[in-house]
């Protein structure tokens, strides 16, 4: 059995694969500046993301959790020029600073910032699918009602994609709400009858399903 990637092999496809331009950098920044949490994707996270977006050939596409605009942006980087990004935030503050990076990197035309709760703003958005891609980065009591979205609003061939699948390594040892309900995404994902899916391994945990009925 081959060992398991070390840190250095993550280090290594960060620098040679995942370095983050002055405009990812920024964002990072001033997520911080704003006193915002700072818990925005990892450079590795977020690239593969940005692949996966680019691998469904992806214009239509979902996100719920914008926090500062971050993984948003490299959605939105990914997307042909008719593509178009709907990111769904809670937080009128983080909502504010997402459509201001948006703007600072030239996204603006493809990107809308719905401010509201996930589970209230997505079935505004049905009417208008199927969507091509849903990435799920926000409240994980919600992840499993939002995978049923994604189930019902993504066209066949489309992708789910979450964050924080390992939540840390909490799923291990489940002891909170949040813990339970990502040990309960991560099942309903995996029995999904109508989801291919798997964890990547990549910082903590990027959850994919894809859509074969
Ligand atoms: C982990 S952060 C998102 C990080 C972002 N995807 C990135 O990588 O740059 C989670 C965000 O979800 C937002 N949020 C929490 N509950 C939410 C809900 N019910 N609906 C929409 N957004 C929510 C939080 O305000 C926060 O900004």
């Amino acid at each position: 059995m081959s060992q398991r990637p070390t840190q250095r092999c993550h280090d290594y496809v960060q620098e040679v694969f995942a370095q983050e331009d002055e405009i990812l950098r920024t964002v990072r920044q001033q997520t911080a500046a704003h006193g915002m949490p700072q818990i925005s994707l990892e450079p590795n996270e977020a690239k593969l993301l940005q692949l996966l977006v680019r691998l469904c050939s992806a214009e239509r596409v979902i996100e719920v959790g914008a926090l500062a605009g971050y993984s948003g942006i490299c959605i939105a980087r990914a997307l042909p020029e008719r593509g178009r990004l709907i990111t769904i935030e809670l937080s009128s503050l983080h909502a504010d600073v997402a459509r201001a990076h948006f703007k600072l990197a030239g996204l603006a035309d493809k990107v809308t910032v719905r401010q509201g709760a996930g589970m209230e703003v997505l079935p505004t958005l049905a009417a208008d699918g199927p969507y091509d891609l849903m990435f799920i980065d926000a409240d994980k009591g919600n992840y499993a009602n939002y995978l049923d979205w994604a189930a019902e609003n993504l066209r066949l061939g489309g992708a789910v994609v979450a964050d924080n699948a390992f939540w840390g390594g909490s799923i291990f040892n489940p002891q909170t709400d949040d813990d339970q309900a990502m040990v309960a995404f991560n099942r309903k994902l995996a029995a999904h009858p109508q989801f291919d899916s798997t964890i990547i391994e990549v910082g903590d945990g990027i959850a994919l399903g894809v859509k074969t009925k």
